[in-house]
């Protein structure tokens, strides 16, 4: 988040705190607060049961769970302080809330960043008998920033020894100082092999470049490259980035390297771009030129990956905030502010040399269905709220509205080569200047064969083919689309209403 924007929030949190503080833990605690049932509360994604979430954090496989950490700020509905939620998952679409996992301290407010497990207790921190799960943050401290220093931002860690329930900061935080730069956050760690070694390795964003950082305990850290090619995208401060290795479709392993950006997306605001390329323990390079986009909508922002996935799971699994730092503190809802993304796997598609990044819907959202339906025409009319379609085009151009009698739709269709997501009359709009509009992918050579659309309350995220190009989108409509009309499709088409995970 840009530092202007922040202190604005920060500013604005801080007067919404003292001004209705209790007006706040009252709606929280006394109305129908928080019962999951509020106007525009999202169906089948996480959101915290109160108050303001942005980034997923520190998202690790640990004993049979998924855990989701999150930045939260436990005291208002706008940014303000953050700390670390909690929630965790057997199967990636339900949730558990559990409490904070990591407070401020007198190092800072703690921002985002990831979570390892130590099997071999490199870090000394656990016991053989008892490895521990590392979490890897970073300290944002307001009264440097404030005070208008530069090094105002460092790493430090903490440590679980009971499957991520409680947590004990490490007594010589930070482990990573500050060289000065004002932006110097999120460090998402991985164990990865180099000549035949595990070493741990530390993505890092600072300022405009992927700085990257070996380990050998999680404590000790050697700087050991930068990455910032000339042609990529600079529209505003790098964040939140994510290395992870994947295979391509003929075999050979590939790097990615995710780095998120804020402004300067496709739709406006925030985004995350990526890198396809290699990494040789040292130094990440592509052939690449091109900035690729990993969804094109507004609203997948601050996403990366789990760690520790068993092998024979295979996946690389991945899920984003939905929001945008263009209106995320405005969005019209009351209770609770934002949303994670549906959980994805990411996997590589393309041709050799030129490889792109898909991600598309684990298979373990199949059982939010509850009816499948058949359908065909032009006007199907929807009788419940939550759903999946899944549609065949079978001409060259092709329209969708989902709509209401009060005259709201979203409106997805293919026109002059672009895929056009058009919120401009979703529902409410108005509360900021930027949400209203028409996002754009360009389609390149890409054959539309079949479209995935899942429609919760507040949401909607569109996949093309195996999710070859997403588009993700927030939506705050007054009353429910009752209505889809179809324009470009075959017959078989498939309308799958879904429940409520909540
Ligand atoms: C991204 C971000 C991170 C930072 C966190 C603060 O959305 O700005 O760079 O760590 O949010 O909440």
């Amino acid at each position: 988040m840009n530092q202007l924007v922040k202190h604005i929030a920060i500013a604005s949190a801080l007067f919404l705190v003292f001004s209705c503080q209790n007006d706040q833990s009252e709606t929280v605690s006394e109305s129908s607060g928080n019962t999951y049932q509020e106007p525009h509360r999202p169906q089948f994604h996480f959101s915290p049961k109160a108050n303001w979430m942005n980034d997923p954090n520190g998202m690790v496989y640990f004993e049979g769970e998924y855990h989701l950490f999150y930045q939260y700020y436990p005291d208002s509905t706008v940014w303000g302080p953050m700390h670390w939620g909690h929630a965790v998952s057997t199967d990636l679409v339900h949730w558990e809330h559990l409490p904070v996992a990591l407070e401020p301290d007198e190092l800072g407010w703690i921002f985002s960043g990831s979570a390892v497990f130590d099997a071999e207790n490199t870090s000394g921190l656990g016991t053989e008998d008892n490895p521990p799960l590392v979490a890897i943050y970073t300290y944002h401290d307001p009264v440097g920033a404030d005070a208008g220093r530069d090094d105002f931002q460092t790493q430090g860690i903490a440590f679980s020894l009971d499957k991520g329930r409680t947590w004990k900061k490490y007594e010589d935080n930070p482990v990573l100082a500050n060289p000065g730069i004002r932006d110097f956050r999120d460090p998402k760690v991985s164990k990865i092999q180099v000549e035949g070694r595990d070493k741990w390795m530390m993505s890092l964003a600072v300022k405009d470049k992927i700085s990257f950082y070996s380990s050998e305990d999680l404590l000790q850290w050697t700087h050991e490259s930068d990455f910032n090619p000339p042609w990529a995208a600079y529209g505003g401060v790098w964040e939140c980035p994510d290395l992870f290795p994947l295979t391509t479709p003929d075999g050979q392993e590939k790097w990615v390297l995710l780095v998120s950006i804020n402004p300067g997306g496709p739709s406006g605001g925030s985004a995350t771009q990526y890198f396809i390329g290699d990494f040789d323990g040292q130094t990440f390079s592509t052939d690449q030129n091109e900035i690729q986009w990993l969804d094109y909508g507004a609203d997948n922002y601050a996403g990366v990956t789990w760690s520790n996935i068993p092998a024979s799971d295979e996946r690389t699994l991945f899920i984003g905030w939905m929001s945008n730092w263009l209106y995320a503190n405005v969005v019209p809802t009351e209770v609770w502010r934002s949303a994670t993304t549906l959980p994805r796997e990411l996997f590589l598609w393309g041709k050799s040399p030129e490889w792109h990044l898909a991600s598309r819907p684990v298979k373990e959202l199949e059982k939010l269905r509850k009816s499948s339906h058949e359908i065909s025409g032009d006007t199907i009319l929807l009788e419940e709220e939550l759903v999946e379609l899944v549609l065949t085009p079978d001409e060259e151009t092709f329209r969708i509205v989902f709509n209401n009698s009060e005259g709201e739709q979203v409106i997805l269709e293919k026109a002059d080569g672009m895929l056009i997501l058009d919120r401009t009359q979703s529902g409410l709009v108005d509360f900021n200047v930027r949400f209203p509009a028409r996002h754009q992918a360009p389609l390149g050579e890409l054959t539309v064969q079949r479209i995935r659309i899942y429609l919760d309350r507040s949401s909607i995220e569109v996949f093309i083919n195996e999710g070859e190009l997403v588009m993700t989108d927030l939506l705050f409509p007054q009353h429910r689309y009752t209505q889809i009309e179809l324009k470009g499709f075959a017959d078989e088409n498939r309308l799958h209403y879904l429940q409520s995970i909540w």
